[in-house]
């Protein structure tokens, strides 16, 4: 079973409040979810294992740590995954960055792939899959099958606000796959939308309707 971090950090928490008011607009609302991008990603990667390299201060040689092993790729589901981007990338700058395009189809709420470009060397680095909604969690689940049939081995979901029908559907279908997010909600409403939530991620972050 995957495991389920909700980030308790007080300046996320605060953040992701201004974001759910409705009177938040665009411009905010952009900014703020870069912000609870490099934070969330700072949660994320805490626990990257680091290797002893040998450097030279300007005083002497000594065993140093720096972040072993696997690279980082940064992988968006559009639209609302691109908010999150540049924030975390502002932490791993050579993070190698692809891009899943899905959206819901409004009736049956299935997510419908229609973009799909992924670095070419994606199954040797670590996924960040990133979307601030995690609802039902059918984009959640196809995205990450799609970058499995790339031979990606190592995924870690981020997303923003998480609703428990999300979670369990992730964590049933892809139970490798850890999920970070910044709140759990409390339910799915009749239109498979997160409540409380925050709305539409993608017309609040670009101004649509
Ligand atoms: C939203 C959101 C997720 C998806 C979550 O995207 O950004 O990708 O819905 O819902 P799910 O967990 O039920 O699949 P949307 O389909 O609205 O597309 P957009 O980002 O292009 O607006
Ligand atoms: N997609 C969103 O943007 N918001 C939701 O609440 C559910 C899906």
């Amino acid at each position: 079973m995957s495991q389920l971090h909700v980030a308790d950090h007080p300046l996320i928490t605060h953040k992701l409040s201004i974001m759910r008011n409705k009177k938040t607009g665009s411009k905010d609302f952009r900014e703020l979810l870069e912000e609870v991008g490099m934070l969330m990603g700072y949660e994320l990667t805490r626990d990257l294992p680091l290797e002893d390299v040998t450097i030279e201060t300007p005083i002497t040689k000594i065993k140093a740590k720096m972040i072993a092993g696997k690279k980082l790729a940064v992988v968006p589901i559009m639209r609302a995954g691109l908010g999150m981007v540049d924030g975390l990338l502002k932490l791993v700058p050579v993070a190698k960055v692809g891009h899943i395009g899905l959206y819901r189809d409004p009736a049956t709420h299935q997510p419908v792939e229609y973009y799909c470009k992924l670095p070419a060397d994606v199954e040797d680095r670590m996924v960040i899959l990133i979307d601030p909604m995690l609802a039902t969690g059918g984009s959640a689940v196809d995205s990450v099958r799609l970058l499995k049939k790339h031979g990606c081995k190592s995924i870690r979901m981020m997303c923003l606000v998480a609703a428990p029908e999300g979670v369990a559907r992730l964590q049933a279908e892809c139970p490798d796959v850890d999920i970070y997010t910044a709140a759990l909600d409390e339910r799915l409403n009749e239109h498979a939308y997160i409540v409380p939530g925050l709305g539409d991620a993608g017309d609040r972050i670009f101004g649509t309707k």
